[in-house]
């Protein structure tokens, strides 16, 4: 097998299948701002390879108070703008909820926007810190049934400072989605750092995209080559294709 010295091990979107992290519902968070973008850069993730995409519109307190009751509908208009172009890119929609004051009254009433067969609930921490009284949230969460996601645990930096959190959270069952950015140091250097120390820990349950605009297209294109990104498909431990 000679001649297959010297190939960089790339690697194989498709072999992921699924994201489940974006911004893609145009015009109601700081992802696509409009259909064209939307369709275009959802293209681009089914040229790279994938098949499927959840998209998460942000849910934040004062700065995306979105309605949560409106994201099917608008779902509905992405799909058919796709299917104009002829992408036959799987769509599901769900949410990216900030743990923050406003959370609690969207999960009192009912207007968390889970996806996939197993009510899965992809949450966001604040990045200065960790959310007040976040065990027994964690509790309450469980118990209404929902299967918690954490989005990009390595861009929350204070955890670095807090293993044992790092750990009770994995061991409560919570989902840890890396963003594939985070490897190639699209947000900073420290992120990068935090983002191979958590994958060499094992804990890395989900790579995603949180594709927002086109530099984030571009960033995970590069993305293919990266050793840490190959180590994490190589290893079996990957959930993507489920949902
Ligand atoms: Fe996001």
């Amino acid at each position: 097998m000679g001649w297959l010295f010297g190939n960089k091990k790339e690697v194989d979107f498709s072999f992921l299948k699924t994201d489940i992290h974006s911004h893609m519902l145009p015009g109601i968070d700081d992802g696509a701002d409009g259909m064209r973008e939307s369709v275009h850069l959802i293209k681009g993730m089914y040229e790279l390879g994938y098949r499927k995409m959840i998209i998460t519109p942000h849910v934040r307190f004062g700065s995306f108070d979105n309605d949560t009751g409106e994201f099917e509908n608008r779902l509905q208009d992405v799909r058919y703008a796709l299917e104009q172009v002829n992408i036959p890119m799987e769509l599901e929609v769900g949410a990216e909820h900030t743990i923050d004051e406003g959370f609690y009254g969207h999960f009192k009433r009912g207007e968390l926007k889970h996806f996939g067969r197993n009510k899965y609930l992809l949450i966001e921490f604040p990045f200065t810190s960790l959310p007040m009284g976040i065990k027994d949230t964690v509790f309450e969460l469980q118990s209404a049934g929902y299967n918690l996601i954490l989005a990009h645990p390595e861009r929350y930096l204070y955890l670095r400072e807090q293993p044992d959190m790092i750990k009770y959270l994995h061991d409560s069952n919570i989902l840890f989605q890396l963003n594939i950015l985070s490897l190639i140091g699209f947000y900073d250097k420290p992120t990068q750092k935090f983002a191979e120390w958590l994958i060499k820990q094992d804990y890395i349950d989900i790579a995603g995209s949180d594709l927002h605009h086109q530099k984030h297209l571009d960033g995970i294109a590069k993305a293919k080559t990266n050793k840490y990104l190959y180590k994490l498909t190589e290893s079996d431990r990957l959930m993507n294709s489920m949902f």
